[in-house]
């Protein structure tokens, strides 16, 4: 797919996807969120408020936003059965992603097969700010100036 080193995030997820907190679901999930410096590995935290629940990919992008990074360049994501993000997380990850059509993302399942794609094939059409008017994402550091 591209230049994308997928070993460490792979295996960043698995080991988060090792910590998941799913009492509830039984449904762990793994995710590595590669950004310019580093990274951020997220697992799905559950709650007995069942709305409570974090996703997995959420987890870390907060933890990369966290850190200092802003732009997401890849992510890989580890489920038991190759299930995909969901739309919120979706969404999420548009807000950060450096070029949000074709971010590479790698859809692993526990038994080793693994799916490629993009955030463009999975999410085409994300809501986008300018449909709110200006306000802004995380497209330059000049924006955490601002904030
Ligand atoms: N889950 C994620 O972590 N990421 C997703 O994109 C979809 C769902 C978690 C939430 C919940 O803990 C479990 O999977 C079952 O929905």
């Amino acid at each position: 797919m591209s230049a994308i080193d997928w070993e460490p995030l792979k295996f960043a997820a698995h080991e988060a996807r090792s910590r998941a907190y799913c009492p509830y679901s039984g449904y762990a999930v793994g995710a590595a969120v590669l950004g310019d410096s580093g990274i951020y590995a997220g697992c799905n935290v559950e709650n007995v408020s069942y709305g409570a629940c974090l996703c997995a990919e959420r987890n870390g992008v907060t933890r990369m936003i966290t850190a200092g990074d802003h732009k997401i360049l890849a992510l890989a994501l580890v489920t038991q059965d190759g299930g995909t993000p969901c739309g919120t997380c979706l969404q999420v990850l548009a807000e950060f992603a450096k070029d949000s059509l074709a971010m590479p993302i790698l859809i692993c399942d526990e038994r080793g097969a693994e799916r490629p794609t993009t955030l463009g094939a999975l999410f085409p059409r994300p809501f986008a700010s300018a449909q709110v008017g200006n306000t802004p994402r995380f497209s330059t550091t000049e924006n955490d100036l601002r904030m």
